[in-house]
């Protein structure tokens, strides 16, 4: 069975390497969190809180629900893990979207559970084809808005929408990982999980920029999160990720200045790729997903950027063998990025 792939980070020697492939923040995590580790390093001789009670309680007055209902992990992964684990089998069909979130995959493929990709419209979720798809057959439902790769983001009512139709026993998984790029554009959807079978996830990996800590969460309805818990490990989440994620969670200011660089940085890119012919999808994440005419183009423009140190993630295995996928990344290596890429798109034209 073909593992999770990452990224291949394989750059010529000498070359200062830009990643532009695994969605990281452009910037390190608000100060907050250096000031909250250095001042819990004296108690790194105990065991970490198995409660998460201060991080379950930052992100229950920041969202306004229950901490009852709040699970986290180590990153989102391990939660989707253990809902994979407690829900899926050689029985069990899952219903994802065309360009589902590799890990899906793997995790349906180790579950032995049936996966069905729906079409998406012009890179964008279908709830229309979601819900013609799903059936009482239906194990879970599970789609990331905004999605990855694609960057594209529906309405949250579309998702009120997809749970008022599929049937009520589904379980639904909204992975949220980016949320907090766009979550100005509307309401929550955290009620949802007071009372039907659906799932919230968030990640501490993007926008709050703690991806080396590993730190993700999620809501639960009152069951589901009963047999989640019962998988993850006890002890998941090391002590200084716990309190480096309740700081990020309390400078709310620092992330949404990151949300803002992230998006003047991005739709510059936009722009300027659109001025040399690419049509990438609207974005609403800290990438963007660049189509180009062939596989072939593609893999000249990676091989290119490469030479020079940058690093950008091949979406062949989202079956896109045209597509690239580029993180944005701080201001003066966007610079660097985008002269190189421009100029290797327009030896392309
Ligand atoms: C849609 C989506 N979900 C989940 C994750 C994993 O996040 P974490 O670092 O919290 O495990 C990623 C990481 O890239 C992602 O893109």
């Amino acid at each position: 069975m073909a593992p999770y792939t990452l990224a291949e980070f394989a750059i010529p020697a000498g070359q200062r390497l830009i990643s532009l492939a695994q969605n990281e923040s452009l910037r390190a995590p608000s100060p907050r969190v250096a000031r909250a580790i250095s001042n819990h390093v004296s108690q790194l001789a105990q065991y970490p809180d198995p409660e998460w009670k201060e991080l379950r309680k930052a992100l229950s007055q920041l969202h306004d629900i229950d901490q009852q209902s709040i699970l986290c992990g180590v990153g989102s992964m391990e939660i989707i893990q253990c809902i994979a684990h407690a829900w899926l089998d050689a029985s069990a069909t899952v219903v994802t979207t065309q360009y589902a979130y590799a890990f899906i995959n793997t995790v349906a493929r180790y579950t032995d559970a049936n996966i069905e990709h729906v079409e998406e419209d012009a890179f964008t979720v279908s709830i229309d084809n979601i819900i013609a798809a799903a059936d009482e057959n239906t194990t879970m439902v599970f789609l990331a808005n905004p999605g990855n790769p694609t960057g594209t983001r529906i309405p949250r009512a579309e998702i009120r929408r997809l749970r008022n139709n599929i049937d009520p026993d589904t379980l639904l998984v909204i992975d949220e990982a980016y949320a907090e790029f766009s979550d100005q554009c509307d309401d929550y959807l955290f009620d949802l999980t007071g009372s039907t079978q659906t799932v919230i996830l968030r990640t501490f990996s993007k926008a709050y920029g703690l991806a080396g800590l590993r730190v993700g969460w999620g809501a639960f309805e009152a069951s589901i999160a009963e047999q989640v818990r019962k998988l993850l490990n006890p002890n998941n989440i090391s002590l200084l990720s716990q309190v480096a994620a309740t700081a990020c969670v309390q400078d709310q200011a620092y992330m949404l200045e990151t949300c803002r660089q992230t998006a003047y940085l991005r739709d510059a890119l936009i722009n300027n790729v659109k001025g040399v012919g690419l049509e990438p999808p609207a974005s609403q994440t800290n990438f963007v997903l660049l189509p180009f005419e062939s596989a072939e183009a593609a893999s000249r423009v990676d091989a290119q950027l490469r030479q020079q140190g940058m690093v950008m993630r091949s979406m062949a295995g989202y079956r896109l063998p045209h597509c690239l996928r580029l993180t944005i990344v701080n201001q003066r290596d966007m610079d660097f990025v985008q002269e190189n890429l421009l100029s290797a798109i327009a030896e392309e034209c």
